[in-house]
């Protein structure tokens, strides 16, 4: 019952698609257990690019079952274009193949207005959310009156439900934030259009999940964002609202605590981060321009969501420590190396100042102010300068990239397994 997990390692953003999509070869069933459509997961396939801000990206092989769980947000419009999208691609979309928990909490328009409303209000104090709608949705299931998708099984309570919803949304829309409030009948309709859509799909997923666990199947868990964007152990309160980390799996899918085989870290060669909050390594000018590229390429460091800059900086191994710590980490994937080719050397944080101190660790739990008081302190490593993109193999990695990775394993304490050196499939060095 081997039951493996996918997260990433800083704020979001650090090519789980493609890692994913990898070990999807491999596994019957591929599950996200959080977040809803503010993630967005790019794999490219030869000439098709997939994004999938929803729908767990393992779907793209045919011999999958993908399952959004009970932890999950979900907006029924997403959903819908997704399911679309991926059928325009050849890719079959049915409920054999696709398990919509009945527990999954569902996204309104209501919250999405909501979102950028109450953004609008902070001023100055912004998250930087993708104003999908996330955390008005989970503060809805924390106040025990969300929108369930099991609800939709009854056409009835389901159109009272949504009426409430949409009805107790607009006081608060029209009252606090002075906007014109939702047509609620319209919403009624099109949401009575989504039940009708979902219904074939929803199940009662986690003991289903724990079937397919019992009899042998591969479950591979795909997180969404990051272990620094978690509500509880990220840097509170610029982070999502859901939990990011590996803990979240089992609530998130409906399991009981078991043994987990592999916790893949997904770690990008550079740090990014999209959304406000303390970035200790964070660069500007000439340096950010050339880690983050034109936006001319897919892969440059522009939000799948949203399309805004990603912030950048140098690899924060402080941050990875405890990445490693709260996830319990077997091993790592490193993505994007190729990126740092062309550069005569490289600045590592792998501590931080703090009140004249030196800390390799930082026992922070998350405290976004702790966490601006930081310095980072650098090492510096030799650069390469051949491009490493059609490198298929440890050996033909050049010494100081092999360095590179070498010094990233021993700090972080977890053997990099994987590296991948360029956006397609086949751009990946697996070491034994
Ligand atoms: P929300 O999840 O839309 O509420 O946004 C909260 C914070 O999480 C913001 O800083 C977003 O930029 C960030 N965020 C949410 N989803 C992602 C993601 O998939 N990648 C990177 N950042 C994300």
């Amino acid at each position: 019952m081997p039951l493996d997990i996918v997260i990433g390692t800083q704020w979001g953003d650090e090519g789980k698609g493609r890692v994913v999509d990898l070990l999807s070869r491999d596994s019957h069933l591929v599950a996200r257990y959080n977040g809803g459509d503010n993630a967005g997961h790019t794999v490219i396939v030869g000439r098709q690019t997939y994004k999938l801000h929803l729908i767990p990206s393992g779907i793209i092989h045919p011999h999958t079952t993908a399952v959004l769980g009970s932890g999950m947000v979900l907006n029924p419009q997403t959903l819908s274009e997704e399911m679309e999208m991926l059928r325009a691609a050849g890719v079959e979309i049915n409920p054999d193949r696709l398990w919509i928990s009945d527990a999954v909490q569902l996204i309104t328009p209501a919250h999405r207005l909501l979102d950028r409303a109450q953004e609008a209000a902070k001023g100055k104090g912004q998250i930087g959310t993708t104003g999908r709608g996330i955390g008005p949705a989970y503060v809805d299931k924390a106040a025990r009156r969300g929108l369930r998708a099991g609800e939709a099984l009854d056409p009835d309570h389901f159109a009272g439900r949504v009426r409430e919803h949409f009805e107790e949304a607009n006081r608060l829309i029209t009252g606090l934030y002075q906007q014109p409030g939702l047509d609620v009948d319209a919403m009624i309709e099109e949401f009575m259009a989504y039940a009708a859509l979902m219904r074939p799909f929803l199940r009662r997923s986690g003991p289903r999940v724990q079937a397919a666990l019992d009899a042998g199947q591969t479950v591979l868990a795909e997180g969404a964002q990051g272990t620094l964007l978690d509500v509880e152990q990220g840097t509170y309160p610029f982070v999502t609202s859901s939990t990011t980390t590996s803990a979240g799996v089992f609530s998130g899918l409906g399991l009981g605590v078991q043994p987990v085989r592999r916790v893949v870290g997904v770690v990008k060669a550079f740090q990014t981060r999209v959304g406000a909050g303390p970035f200790p390594t964070e660069l500007d000018g000439e340096m950010a321009l050339f880690l983050r590229g034109t936006g001319a390429n897919t892969w440059d460091e522009y939000g799948t969501t949203t399309g805004r800059p990603r912030r950048v900086g140098w690899l924060d191994l402080v941050l990875l420590r405890y990445a490693r710590e709260i996830n319990g980490l077997t091993e790592l994937f490193l993505t994007k190396l190729d990126v740092l080719s062309g550069l005569n050397e490289i600045p590592v944080c792998a501590a931080y100042r703090r009140a004249s101190q030196t800390l390799s660790s930082l026992d922070f739990s998350g405290d976004s102010r702790l966490l601006a008081q930081c310095e980072p302190v650098y090492q510096t490593l030799p650069g390469w300068q051949e491009d490493l993109r059609a490198c298929r193999s440890w050996d033909e990695l050049p010494a100081a990239a092999q360095d590179y990775v070498r010094f990233i394993e021993e700090q972080a304490g977890v053997p990099v397994k994987y590296i991948s050196v360029g956006p397609e499939r086949s751009a990946l060095i697996e070491r034994s």
